[in-house]
C-alpha cells in the first residue's frame, strides 16, 4: 500500500507537558486509520501536526500524498454566512469551481439547510459542514478530529458513507474517535495513544484480540443458585454478583452453562460486559475495568 503520511519519533511538548512522546504513525492511501486514547492522550495534537497547524519539537513528519484537508477542535466557519456561502467562499479561496459546493452539501446531507446561516447550526450540522468544506479541496489526506461527535444516526451514516467513499478512491483518512463501535465499523487500522505514546498500532481485529479474558454477565432465573454454581465451576472466577459476572476460559464458560441447566437454573443471557475493543482499550491504557 502506498503511504499517505509517515511520522517518526515525534515529540511535542507544551511547557512541562509532553503531549507526544516519540510517536510513529503510518497512514496508507485508501486506508481509514483510527486514533484512539484517553482524554489528553495526544490525538488532537498529532492530527494538528498532520494539518500543519503546529510543528513537532523533534522527529520527522511527512505528508506523502498532499493536499491535506480537515480540522481539529471543530471546523472554522463564518457564522453570519449561510452553509452554501461558507463553501463558496472557501472554493473561491482555493480557486476551485463553485460547482462542487452543492454536491459537497448533498454528500453530507445538508442540502435542506444550505441557505441557512451557520450561526444557528447545531454541533452535528457544523461537523457535517466541516467535512463538506474538507471535501471541496479534494484532499489526498483527510484529517478529522472526532468527526462523529454530535451526529445523529442519519448524520453519522452520511459521514461514514463519505469517509468510506473517499477511502475507496484512494484518499488516506485519519480520524480520532472515542466510540469503539464506530472504529470497528469504519477503520481498517487503529493506533492507540496513551499519555503521548503509541501503545498499539495495527488492524482493528488485532486490537480486539488484545482484550484478554473478558468478563461475562450471566442472567438467570435464579441469581443466588447461579452464583453458587459459578463458584463451584473449575477454572471460573466470580468477578461480581447481582448481576453475576464471571471470568474464565471458554471451556469453563461452557461448563457453567451445562451445570446451570443441570441445576434447573434457566440461562437468559450470557454476554461480555464490555465489547472486546473496549476491553482492549481499558487493558492497554491501564484503566480500571468496569467489572
Ligand atoms: N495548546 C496547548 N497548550 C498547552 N497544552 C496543550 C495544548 N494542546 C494540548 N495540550 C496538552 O497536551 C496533551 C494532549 O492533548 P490533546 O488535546 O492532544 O489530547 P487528546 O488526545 O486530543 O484528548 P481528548 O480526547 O480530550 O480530545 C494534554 O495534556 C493537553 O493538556
Ligand atoms: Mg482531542
Amino acid at each position: 500500500m502506498e503511504p499517505a503520511a509517515r511520522a517518526r519519533g515525534i515529540i511535542k511538548t507544551y511547557g512541562d507537558v509532553v503531549a507526544l512522546d516519540g510517536v510513529d504513525l503510518d497512514i496508507g492511501a485508501g486506508q481509514v486509520h483510527g486514533l484512539v486514547g484517553p482524554n489528553g492522550a495526544g490525538k488532537t495534537t498529532l492530527l494538528g501536526l498532520l494539518l500543519g497547524l503546529a510543528t513537532a519539537d523533534t522527529g520527522t513528519l511527512e505528508v506523502l500524498a498532499p493536499p491535506v484537508a480537515g480540522f481539529v477542535d471543530g471546523p472554522g466557519l463564518y457564522p453570519t454566512l449561510t452553509a452554501r456561502q461558507n463553501l463558496a467562499a472557501l472554493a473561491a479561496l482555493h480557486r476551485e469551481p463553485t460547482a462542487g459546493v452543492d454536491e459537497a452539501l448533498a454528500e453530507v446531507g445538508l442540502t435542506d439547510v444550505a441557505g441557512d446561516r451557520v450561526r444557528g447550526f447545531s454541533l452535528g450540522m457544523r461537523q457535517r459542514l466541516g467535512l463538506a468544506a474538507a471535501l471541496l479541496t479534494r484532499p489526498r489526506l483527510l484529517v478529522l478530529d472526532e468527526p462523529a461527535n454530535g451526529l445523529d444516526p442519519a448524520g453519522k451514516r452520511h459521514v461514514h458513507r463519505v469517509i468510506a467513499r473517499l477511502a475507496a478512491d484512494g484518499v488516506g483518512v485519519v480520524l480520532s474517535s472515542h466510540r469503539m463501535d464506530d472504529l470497528a465499523e469504519l477503520c481498517s487500522e487503529v493506533t492507540l495513544l496513551c499519555a503521548g505514546r503509541v501503545v498499539f498500532s495495527g488492524p482493528v481485529a488485532k486490537l480486539a484480540a488484545e482484550a484478554g479474558e473478558l468478563g461475562y454477565g450471566v442472567l438467570t432465573s435464579d441469581e443466588a443458585r447461579a452464583v453458587a454454581v459459578a463458584s463451584g465451576t473449575t477454572g471460573l472466577r466470580v468477578a461480581g454478583t447481582d448481576p453475576l459476572v464471571v471470568r474464565g476460559p471458554a471451556d469453563a464458560l461452557d461448563d457453567l452453562v451445562v451445570r446451570l441447566v443441570h441445576a434447573g437454573v434457566a440461562l437468559r443471557e450470557l454476554a461480555p460486559v464490555v465489547s472486546p475493543l473496549e476491553a482492549a482499550f481499558l487493558a492497554l491504557t491501564g484503566a480500571e475495568e468496569a467489572s
